[in-house]
């Protein structure tokens, strides 16, 4: 992301009532170094957290938190204010605040602003994880995606209220990124997008498999950031324990068998194919039908190699724009470029992995390669950031294949 992403963007920053409120003052600072012109507005309950004042001095404007403030309303009145706004984002907000949201209630300024507004409204949701978790809150929240509001998060993690789970609100940098990512340019808009994501589960008997430690985040990182990029987004899934990104079709499958059918049934109508899944390389000869019973003697598996999705794929007479995943412990760069030529790819994106980076982790380090030479370096970053350069530099490609100007 550019140092000056949120230039000139005048954001209407909305802080609810919350433990996290704390961290909207920090997050007021990160918008400001990304250029961003801040006002805030507090509901009566956050500010019994945190204080006008702290948002004044960080934000350099004067902060609002009453309908009913008469100087307020003279120097600039709550409709001004929803004029002024490019960008509506309330961070934290609490499981409160999105209900009267998707209730319409105009009953504080906060949520008058957010009628009264025509600019996009983004929430980053900040709870307690049963209360993120309820079903009434989860209905509000369906309400409000389905009118296009952006929904940033939650993380998962400890919380403040000494559980563990989901409803951690983002960080300020994450919440930056999110913004200037939702405002960036719709690089994909008209393309078809097949990614496809997660380990593949090899059976042995009715109970056990062979399976590997891919957490399909960087998948469905990119799956996501293709959605957003405007693309028609499908998502083959192995297994994996992830919630589907808002607006991406998701196609779940087990073994590498069923992924090599489920993506060929769809790769010659895709204009864009990201292999991502850690698909496995050998599979049982065959699957033993009742469950084996240990009894002293030892267990002999025969392994027979899968097919390889990708290079049927790349093989295909009228192929998409074929991307693929390098995981390499040594060599990064020789051994991905070998793979990039050996499968004829137009984009290899190489990892290093072992010893905490790649599979399981939040954050991983991509060096993407590409015929003729082409290699950028996408650093350590969240999953998510790096799948939306990746989703960048893939609308570039094709656009310079195209004789498109970028
Ligand atoms: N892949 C695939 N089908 C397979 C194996 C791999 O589609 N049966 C794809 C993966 O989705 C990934 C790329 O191939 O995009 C690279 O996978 P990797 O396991 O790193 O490399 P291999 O091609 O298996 O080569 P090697 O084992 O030599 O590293």
């Amino acid at each position: 992301m550019s140092d000056q992403a949120l230039a000139g963007v005048r954001v209407l920053l909305g802080v609810s009532g919350g433990i996290a409120a704390y961290k909207a003052a920090e997050l007021v600072r990160r918008l400001r170094d990304a250029g961003a012109d801040v006002r805030v507005v507090l509901t009566a309950n956050a500010a019994r957290f945190v204080t006008a004042l702290t948002f004044q001095a960080l934000s350099g404007n004067p902060v609002r938190s009453s309908l009913w403030d008469e100087s307020a309303e003279a120097a600039m009145g709550h409709i001004e204010l929803a004029r002024w706004a490019d960008e509506v984002l309330i961070a934290p907000a609490s499981a409160d605040l999105l209900a009267r949201l998707a209730h319409g209630h105009a009953d504080d300024l906060l949520t008058t602003l957010c009628l009264a507004s025509a600019a996009p409204l983004s929430v980053a949701p900040a709870m307690n994880q049963q209360m993120w978790a309820h079903a009434a809150t989860q209905a509000n929240l369906a309400t409000l995606r389905a009118r296009g509001v952006r929904v940033f998060g939650p993380a998962a993690g400890s919380q403040a209220c000494g559980e563990v789970g989901s409803g951690r609100l983002l960080e300020a940098g994450e919440l930056v990124a999110e913004l200037a990512a939702a405002r960036a340019p719709r690089v994909l808009a008209g393309s078809k997008v097949l990614v496809n994501a997660g380990p593949t589960y090899e059976d042995i008997d009715p109970v056990r498999f062979i399976g590997n430690r891919s957490s399909g985040r960087m998948g469905f990182a990119i799956a996501e950031a293709a959605a957003q990029a405007g693309a028609t987004v499908t998502l083959v899934a192995g297994p994996v324990s992830l919630a589907t990104p808002p607006g991406v079709t998701r196609v779940d499958v087990r073994s590498a068998r069923e992924m090599r059918a489920a993506v060929l049934a769809r790769a010659g109508e895709a204009d864009v194919f990201v292999a991502a899944a850690a698909v496995a390389d050998f599979r049982p000869q065959a699957a033993l039908p009742q469950k084996f019973k240990k009894g002293g003697a030892a267990l002999e598996l025969t392994l027979v190699e899968n097919p390889d999705v990708l290079a049927e794929v790349a093989a295909l007479p009228r192929r998409p724009f074929t991307v693929g995943f390098a995981a390499e412990t040594q060599d990064v760069e020789a051994h991905a470029r070998a793979k990039l030529e050996r499968k004829g790819l137009d984009l290899i994106a190489a990892n290093e992995v072992g010893a905490g980076r790649g599979f399981e982790a939040a954050d991983n380090a991509l060096l993407l390669l590409w015929p003729h030479g082409g290699r950028e370096h996408l650093p350590r970053a969240d999953k998510r950031e790096l799948a939306r350069a990746l989703v960048a530099r893939i609308a570039q490609l094709r656009a310079d294949a195209n004789g498109d100007p970028a």
